[in-house]
């Protein structure tokens, strides 16, 4: 098969918070349509990483790649004008707005404006909402349902169909799935494979390995702000889950021979 040029890459990324060196130099490439699951124990850096993609933090050194081009993240618009789109754990959705109201939160459809008079074109929202979840498969009954009517599993739907409603072309998901009943990670995981075949990059950062296994195409391992394996995700679940483990408590390391080098620390 043809190299095909990576959808995002991001190279040598390294960001301190004061003592703490969250990230080590890590290089990071999607594909267009890959699902890429990003795993690691608690403070690996895994949420700095995606942070940093999706504008929230500045990296110390680094770069990023968005189709072979160099790009400049500096602020979560920046990240999304180039079609990169971040699901919080927490979903941020506003409860006491409809379902329609969520997908569209501060990017409505407007339907004219005047000064600072904007009027929402709140039926445009609702049909385009209602085609979006058809797309999706998401199973909701009516757009104008209050968000906060709604279950873990559908919020995270909405926060989700809000992500591709502007046709990202990455959605980045940390731990979606920890705070959901098994059913409900279950239509997250479907709404994942949806993405996929809609030519949407998923990065799925989790603590459930079966979930990354299931989904996933590849699987990166960060452990103490490095990347210690970058590798397709095959085999049987027990030896995925045997191996990533390793990986993650410090037993293999696909990439020590890369660090072991003294390195030059640039100083100013
Ligand atoms: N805003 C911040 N201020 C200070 N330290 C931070 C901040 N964000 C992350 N860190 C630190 O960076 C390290 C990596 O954190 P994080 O990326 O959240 O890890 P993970 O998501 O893998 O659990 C941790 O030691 C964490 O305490
Ligand atoms: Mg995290």
């Amino acid at each position: 098969m043809a190299e095909q040029i990576p959808l995002v890459e991001m190279r040598n990324i390294k960001k301190r918070f004061g003592a703490v060196q969250a990230l080590r130099g890590v290089d990071l490439t999607l594909h267009r349509g890959e699902v890429l699951g990003l795993v690691g124990d608690n403070a690996a850096g895994k949420s700095t990483l995606m942070k940093v993609l999706s504008g929230a933090y500045l990296p110390d050194e680094g770069q990023i790649f968005i189709e072979g081009k160099r790009v400049h993240i500096t602020n979560p618009e920046d990240s999304r004008r180039l079609g990169i789109e971040m699901v919080y754990q927490d979903f941020a959705l506003a409860g006491n707005l409809d379902v329609a109201a969520n997908v569209f939160l501060g990017r409505e459809v407007v339907r004219w404006e005047l000064g600072p008079l904007r009027v929402m074109n709140k039926r445009a929202m609702e049909e385009r909402a209602r085609d979006l979840f058809d797309r999706l498969k998401i199973d909701i009954s009516s757009v104008r349902l209050k968000v906060e009517r709604l279950s873990g599993g559908q919020r995270q739907a909405v926060a989700i169909g809000r992500a591709v409603a502007f046709d990202a072309k990455v959605v980045i998901m940390d731990e979606p799935t920890a705070a959901l009943s098994v059913a409900a990670i279950g239509k997250v995981l479907e709404l994942i494979r949806e993405l996929k075949a809609h030519q949407c990059a998923v990065i799925l950062i989790s603590h459930r390995l079966e979930d990354v296994y299931e989904v996933g195409d590849r699987v990166v391992v960060l452990r103490q702000g490095r990347k210690v394996a970058d590798r397709p995700i095959s085999g049987d679940i027990h030896e995925f889950r045997e191996q990533i483990v390793a990986y993650m408590v410090g037993a293999r390391d696909d990439f020590a021979a890369e660090t072991s080098q003294p390195v030059l620390e640039r100083s100013g």
